[in-house]
């Protein structure tokens, strides 16, 4: 029987159950008469409390730990992002998962928010592009995805009732965009938010439903975040479609008032309910695992291996084989971010000191400080490691945040290591003139009380479960660096104009507009600690040739980089457009297509890139839809947003 003629046999009392959660983590089956589907989190390594009964965040299955998103966005290679979907899907279908609830594309607005790790990029365009190759690899393998926060869940302050004051141009080209982007992979759901936007829960957000299904196509279920409905009636009118978990006094409520509850509206409901079930069901049938474990493995090794960004280095990396003092935190423990998403990783902690020996070096361990919770960590024998320090050739410190630092549901206080990490710093560089430091955090860290006292700078991340083998691959040149940075690092808080924006208990206001991220400190120029965009690599890389012409409504782009150095490498391009007779207020430039390429020592490549008019478009709030106006538009190749190698100007006219 198919849902429309299921629709006609359910009594009032069905319908409003179907509407509504079972349990924790899967809906309502009428008596065994509809597929009960499962959904779990997390993005980046399924999370299943043992007991499924409940939402427990550390009880869980053992699972592959993938990077972190953040980690997958600064690969700059999208392909990585269908294979870690397609490896989660594997994942999925070995634990009986029908629904991954991933990925979050929310907008890195603010440095502190706690949940930055999980998110993709400040940039709209690189956070919708990589959640859409994601959610085709996971739906590659007949798994489904939840597109999720919708929307403006931009930080976990308050998230259950504050709301976000946005103006309707900045919501459109900024923090709607990436879920229009990741909209064309067809999720199979969306999730709603526990925010409010302009004032509208978003569980009850009748207007941006609206947007989701009639102008980004979504034509599948829209579930809420975990107890972010607060009125099931008003949910339901809205155009919400399933309540997650269950929720006993809710769902009395509602059949209490079964008699007068709009039945279009539950009927709506139900209908996309049953669909999604019959999708799961179908869609079983046809999983199969094509993954084995270690090709799942060798993904997330993958991932951080392309993600690591080399941030520093004044000619100490690589290093070369020879004794190599070790210490900090992280080198021995395993980092990753807190909430929903944390992984238990089923594979046995790798410390770096192995992982180097491993690659040939001489290594040796000592504790100098150790994180314990939040911003404060102990300090253990400081004296006896800069002896060390003394005594070799390399030394590598491993600070970072762990989980108590990062995670749902609160945001960072500061964005600073803790103290003791930079006292550890200071002192070790004073006993060594090669001092690494290998950074194990989520999200933009201040470095400006140390940065000048070290010799290189690696961002490792939350790598996952084989964060120390790349870290190790990347120290001594195994692997050549090429990941890039997909949010800006500023010289402090205090210079991020959404930190100093209004914020209460109850509303935050987006006042800084569309200026989020590059997009402000680029146009007003202002210093920053890395830009977005930034990484360097063992090889040099020089941009030349640039072409740019018109071939009907594309705008198609071509140069050529060069490898001019002894090392293979990747580089990654990135494009950006800058209007110049602009009629609204832009932003200096955006970035609009990149591409990472791989380029052999001594060799060159030629990059083509197809602009179409999304790239040169902005959202008219007069005309309520994306516009291009005909005009003079700049094309800028950088190496990152700051670095601009190659410019042309192209006009285009009316029609275009
Ligand atoms: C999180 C979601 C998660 C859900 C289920 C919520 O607290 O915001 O991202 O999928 O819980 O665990």
């Amino acid at each position: 029987m198919d849902h429309k003629n299921k629709l006609k046999h359910l009594t009032k009392e069905q319908k409003i159950k179907l509407i509504m959660g079972a349990d924790f983590w899967t809906n309502y089956d009428v008596d065994g008469s509809v597929y009960k589907f499962i959904v779990s989190d997390g993005p980046v390594g399924l999370r299943q409390p043992l007991d499924r009964m409940t939402a427990e965040q550390t009880d869980c299955i053992k699972s592959v730990a993938y990077p972190s998103f953040q980690m997958l966005s600064q690969t700059w290679d999208t392909g990585l992002a269908f294979e870690m979907g397609r490896s989660l899907g594997n994942d999925c279908i070995e634990q009986k998962v029908d629904i991954l609830l991933a990925p979050g594309v929310n907008i890195k607005r603010l440095p502190t928010n706690g949940r930055n790790f999980e998110y993709l990029s400040e940039d709209p365009f690189v956070a919708g592009i990589f959640a859409r190759d994601y959610i085709k690899g996971v739906q590659s393998m007949h798994v489904g995805t939840s597109l999720k926060h919708f929307c403006c869940n931009n930080s976990e302050k308050s998230r259950h009732w504050a709301s976000m004051e946005v103006d309707e141009r900045t919501l459109r080209e900024i923090y709607l965009r990436p879920f229009e982007i990741a909209c064309e992979a067809r999720p199979w759901t969306v999730m709603c938010s526990y925010n409010l936007v302009n004032g509208m829960r978003m569980s009850e957000h009748e207007k941006l439903y609206g947007v989701l299904r009639n102008e980004f196509g979504f034509d599948g279920l829209i579930m809420s975040d975990w107890w972010a409905v607060k009125d099931s009636e008003s949910s339901l009118n809205a155009g919400l479609n399933l309540e997650m978990p269950y929720d006993e006094e809710h769902q009395k409520e509602m059949l209490a008032k079964s008699e007068r509850l709009d039945e279009t509206k539950l009927n709506e409901s139900v209908e996309r309910v049953l669909a999604l079930a019959e999708k799961c069901e179908r869609e079983s049938k046809l999983r199969k695992v094509e993954m084995s474990l270690e090709e799942r493995r060798s993904v997330a090794l993958k991932i951080e291996e392309e993600g690591i960004v080399l941030l520093k280095n004044e000619g100490v990396l690589p290093m070369k084989k020879g004794k190599a003092f070790v210490t900090g935190a992280p080198a021995v423990n395993y980092y990753f971010g807190g909430g929903s998403s944390n992984v238990y990783s089923e594979r046995e902690f790798e410390p770096l000191t192995d992982a180097l020996k491993n690659e040939g070096m001489n290594v040796e361990y000592a504790e100098s400080v150790s994180a314990v919770r939040g911003h404060q960590a102990i300090l253990g024998n400081l004296k006896a490691a800069v002896f060390k320090a003394a005594q070799s050739e390399y030394t590598v410190i491993c600070v970072g945040e762990p989980n108590t630092c990062e995670y749902e549901d609160a945001d960072r206080q500061q964005i600073k290591l803790s103290k003791e990490e930079e006292l550890a710093i200071h002192a070790l560089s004073k006993a060594s003139d090669k001092l690494v430091v290998v950074v194990y955090a989520g999200a933009a860290i201040d470095m400006s009380e140390w940065i000048n006292e070290v010799e290189a700078i690696v961002w490792a991340g939350y790598g996952g479960e084989y964060a120390n083998r790349a870290v190790a691959e990347v120290l001594t040149g195994k692997v050549n660096p090429s990941g890039k940075l997909t949010e800006t690092f500023p010289l402090s808080l205090g210079d991020v104009p959404s930190e100093n924006a209004y914020r209460d208990e109850a509303v935050m206001v987006y006042s800084e507009g569309m200026n989020i991220g590059y997009r402000y400190f680029d146009t007003y120029n202002v210093p920053v600690l890395f830009p977005f965009g930034y990484g360097m690599s063992y090889s040099e890389f020089f941009y030349g040739d640039l072409a740019v012409e018109k071939d009907g409504a594309i705008v198609k782009v071509q140069f050529e980089i060069e490898n001019a150095s002894n090392v293979d490498g990747k580089e990654v391009a990135q494009v950006y457009v800058r209007e110049l007779t602009k009629e609204v207020y832009r932003p200096y430039k955006e970035l609009k297509a990149f591409k990472k390429v791989f380029i052999k020592a001594h060799e060159r490549a030629t990059m083509e890139f197809a602009l179409d008019a999304s790239a040169f478009a902005y959202y008219s709030v007069a005309k309520d839809r994306w516009v291009v106006k005909p005009g003079v538009f700049e094309i800028i190749v950088a190496a990152n947003v700051i670095e601009e190698k190659l410019r042309a100007k192209i006009t285009l006219k009316a029609e275009e």
